[in-house]
């Protein structure tokens, strides 16, 4: 551990306190039962009976506790100067509309209704309305290709598509006849009957025509809300299933790690189509009551600084990919902009590096508080809190109500290693309420992430004499690239449809910026030449099939690609070569491997 200064908590002026103050005692005392009943303001036992609805919790309780008027969200958009914003009573409103469009299309509860949007308004009645009628929601990416969409879309059985025409057109309409559980595809940017294309159907006309009035149907704890897809270093995506009460998570972490406060205007910059985008970009925001900032344009420096600045933002969560973005272009950029009003900024999604830390304390006169969660985890489970010393390059303590243990697998037994600065397998008990139920349809990959009372979270990490976390790395080969977890499986298959390709394996290669890109080895058939031509039709394939957030950036032709004598790639063994790392043990390895042409 490089020893790094300290960053003292911080030291609010005047009458401004964080919500959490003592760390240990609240630690200490804090129980999940407690929460629900502050979360509800008493009115329900949340933890028996049926009345616990994400939205009615982040949206219509707003109106019932005369927040009705305030600002939920406030949406900028990518073209010019346009802003637009919506109260809560407005999107109360909006989300009735779409849960009655959803049961008068027959949709009902457990439904899965996927959504292929970016950072539009429509995104929230949608989510929303799918919660209040007990439906599932299922937000994909945008820069997913064809592939990846048909895969999320026929693993979760979606029987509602809400997406743009564009995306519609591009990538779901071709390979539409082959998604056989896909019964509704709905438009946004459509509002014209004789518009459509085939098969689809307008929902502006829709949510026109629809009753303004829902009433959420009794909704127990335990009922499915949310589904996200992630990956793993094998097979296919794995979609993590959420119940209603995650929503316990997403308040106390709004409260305790993002340290909102009634009238904060919050930014979360991460996009819909991930977890982060839905628990803190959606939901954990409006369950506090705060106006959330919705940005429909990419990243660009000025205009982040420029947001902050104009929206007063108090309260930022962000990704260290971002944030190297932003060091990258400069300190003197921040300078020109009043950022002032930023309280509280935090960061998520892989490791948060303590130059990174030390840089925003400079220049943005904030530390950028690190947090560390998962897919799996739907909310917020290891952080540094505003009144917590930083030790810059730490991922912080666990949120109250949730414990987190440093475990060792041995012979299938799990084994606590207590003592500090050990390595090994970062362990949650099992209890928090935003643990995913299910991955869906696939059990046994499941119940193999549990043990003894434990998930196992598959990164390694250590834990100091202070109790504050380390994030060491993965234990698989999952890549992470601009914070999205990419899995090698799904990038090989895609390579090896085309035909000059014999074998792929595909690793992350350290970047600078995005932390990892994707890099993909290939083996050619015999009677293809390893040349420039072959190289730039694979990466076109590529492209075209997964879309630019997943395809390599990278292709090297290789004669041969390392194997046990099982035959499975050894996918660490390239790395550990691409990074000049010693080999570790390759005695089950079946034959070297030779390089056959350059890289790029
Ligand atoms: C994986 C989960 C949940 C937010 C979006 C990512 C890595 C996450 C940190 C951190 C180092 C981190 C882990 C984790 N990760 N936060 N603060 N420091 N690594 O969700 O796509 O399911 O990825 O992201 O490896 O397991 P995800």
């Amino acid at each position: 551990m490089r020893n790094l200064p300290v960053i003292k908590k911080q030291r609010l002026e005047g009458e401004f306190q964080p919500n959490l103050q003592r760390y240990d005692e609240t630690y200490a005392s804090f129980s999940w039962r407690d929460l629900a009943q502050e979360l509800t303001r008493g009115h329900a036992d949340v933890v028996a009976d049926s009345s616990l609805n994400i939205a009615s919790i982040a949206i219509d309780q707003n109106l019932s506790n005369g927040r009705g008027e305030h600002i939920a969200v406030r949406w900028l958009a990518a073209d010019g100067d346009i802003r637009r914003d919506f109260t809560f009573a407005q999107l109360a409103e909006f989300s009735d509309r779409f849960a009655n469009v959803l049961r008068g299309l027959g949709i009902g509860a457990g439904d899965v209704v996927c959504t292929v949007l970016g950072r539009i308004p429509e995104l929230y009645a949608v989510c929303f309305g799918a919660l209040k009628n007990r439906s599932i929601f299922c937000p994909l990416f945008t820069a997913f290709g064809p592939e990846p969409l048909r895969m999320r879309l026929d693993l979760s059985r979606a029987k509602v598509l809400v997406t743009s025409r564009n995306l519609y057109e591009r990538k779901i309409a071709p390979m539409r006849p082959s998604l056989s559980h896909l019964a509704h595809v709905i438009l946004v940017d459509v509002y014209q009957e004789q518009m459509l294309p085939e098969g689809t159907q307008s929902y502006g006309l829709l949510m026109a025509r629809a009753d303004p009035n829902f009433t959420i149907p009794p909704t127990r704890p335990e009922d499915p809300a949310l589904l996200h897809f992630t990956s793993g270093t094998t097979g296919t995506p794995k979609g993590a299933l959420h119940v209603h009460q995650a929503v316990m998570v997403h308040y106390a972490t709004a409260k305790y790690v993002l340290d909102l406060h009634p009238g904060d205007v919050y930014w979360c910059t991460a996009d819909p189509g991930w977890v982060t985008g839905t628990s803190y970009g959606i939901i954990a925001p409006l369950t506090v009551g705060v106006t959330l900032v919705v940005d429909e344009a990419e990243f660009d420096a000025a205009r982040w600084y420029k947001i902050l600045q104009d929206q007063k933002v108090n309260v930022w969560y962000t990704a260290p990919t971002a944030v190297r973005m932003l060091m990258k272009s400069g300190d003197a950029l921040p300078q020109s902009y009043d950022l002032s009003h930023l309280r509280h900024a935090v960061s998520v999604g892989e490791p948060l590096n303590p130059e990174a830390v030390l840089w925003s304390q400079r220049v943005l006169g904030r530390p950028i508080h690190d947090t560390w969660w998962q897919t799996e985890t739907g909310g917020i489970m290891v952080a540094n809190f505003p009144a917590m010393d930083i030790k810059p390059g730490s991922m912080g303590r666990p949120v109250p109500g949730v414990e987190a243990a440093i475990v060792s697998v041995v012979n299938g037994v799990l084994q606590p290693l207590a003592e500090p600065d050990v390595e090994g397998e970062l362990a949650l008990r099992v209890g928090w309420p935003s643990m995913f139920r299910s991955y869906l349809n696939q059990e046994e990959r499941y119940k193999k992430c549990f043990i003894d009372g434990y998930y196992l979270t598959g990164d390694l990490a250590r834990r100091d004499a202070d109790g504050y976390f380390w994030f060491v790395g993965r234990a698989d080969d999952v890549i992470k690239s601009a914070g999205h977890l990419i899995g090698p499986f799904e990038v090989e298959s895609v390579l090896l449809e085309h035909p000059a390709v014999a074998e792929a394996a595909v690793i992350g290669k350290p970047d600078p910026l995005l932390m990892e890109v994707v890099k993909a080895f290939v083996a050619l058939k015999s009677g293809f030449s390893p040349d420039e031509a072959t190289r730039k039709e694979i990466m076109a394939l590529a492209r075209r099939r997964l879309g630019p957030a997943v395809a390599p950036r990278e292709i090297e032709f290789v004669a041969d690609l390392p194997k046990t004598k099982s035959g499975k790639i050894m996918r660490r063994l390239l790395k550990a070569r691409e990074l000049g790392l010693p080999e570790g043990d390759t005695s089950t390895l079946e034959r070297p491997v030779v390089a056959t042409g350059g890289s790029r």
